[in-house]
């Protein structure tokens, strides 16, 4: 085992620097293979790099909570304003058309639910996966926790063996335990530890220093949206996200809980993908609501 006495924070991020893009348009992928490649690239647009993925597979942790009571209601109409959608087996199958023309990323473990210790999760079959012809496959990784961390990495891990066998990019869906601060140090040590272990693709939080959390995982970083906030609140952390290297959103409760989600949607399409500045994204949200 590695020493632990002189763990020293990372101070120098090449901030000034980005990464390499060279022979392929999204960072770190270069050297993957042309499966992989392909799938990234029906995921995140090659003019903008960016992609807005829209999430739903809160169910699984939290039952019908607002916005997804009904994901054939909620979710399903606005699936076309997305560049991919994420979400379980379970909704996906029963409640997403099948003639839904944009990639999937799909919830690849589950777990316990809030009611209990959460983060006990197990991956499902990959056959799942190659079954519903996903472009993308998402795990949790949970650092700081002595329950569930190594189960957790482990998990991850195998997902990411089962992923680089078939040519399926993995998602890092980052979590911290209850104790560690919700900071950049926390989630840019998850974030780290999701490329570390192969991931295509990781999602974490949006915080104060994010740039660093950024520079310091090779791969595109999206962000969860977290709780719903006003619309203009939500449209900042987008724009600041992408600010700091973002390479895009996989935003559930801001888009599903927004009083006019498909006008939401076009408003973060407008920040992630046209430079919209916060404001610019609200006026577009306020015309396209009251077109709605
Ligand atoms: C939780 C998730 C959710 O998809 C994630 O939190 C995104 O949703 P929101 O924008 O509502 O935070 O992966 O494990």
């Amino acid at each position: 085992m590695a020493d632990t006495d002189d763990i020293r924070e990372g101070a120098s991020f090449g901030l000034d620097t980005p990464a390499s893009t060279e022979g392929f348009y999204l960072k770190g992928i270069n050297n993957s293979d042309w499966g992989l490649k392909n799938r990234m690239s029906r995921i995140f647009n090659k003019k903008s790099g960016n992609s807005v993925m829209l999430a739903f597979d809160h169910g699984f942790l939290m039952g019908p909570t607002s916005g997804l009571e009904r994901v054939d209601l909620n979710i399903a109409p606005i699936v076309e304003h997305a560049d991919c959608i994420m979400g379980t087996r379970g909704m996906i199958r029963s409640s997403i058309p099948t003639d839904c023309s944009k990639p999937v990323c799909l919830r690849t473990d589950t777990g316990t639910t809030i009611l209990t210790e959460m983060n006990h999760n197990v991956l499902i079959a990959e056959e799942e996966a190659i079954r519903m012809n996903v472009s993308a496959m998402a795990a949790m990784l949970s650092v700081g926790e002595d329950e569930t961390e190594h189960k957790t990495i482990a998990n991850f891990s195998r997902l990411v063996d089962i992923g680089s066998k078939y040519g399926i990019p993995v998602m890092g869906v980052t979590a911290v335990g209850k104790k560690m601060a919700r900071d950049a140090r926390y989630f840019a040590m998850a974030s780290r530890v999701c490329a570390e272990n192969g991931a295509s693709i990781v999602k974490t939080y949006y915080t104060e220093g994010f740039e660093k959390v950024v520079a310091c995982t090779p791969v595109p970083v999206v962000i969860a949206g977290g709780k719903k906030l006003p619309e203009l609140e939500a449209l900042e952390l987008c724009y600041n996200a992408i600010q700091c290297g973002a390479a895009g959103v996989d935003m559930g409760r801001n888009v599903f809980q927004s009083e006019a989600p498909a006008a939401m949607m076009a408003a973060v399409a407008g920040v992630v993908h046209d430079g919209l500045t916060p404001q610019e994204g609200l006026d577009l949200f306020e015309t396209k609501k009251n077109e709605a």
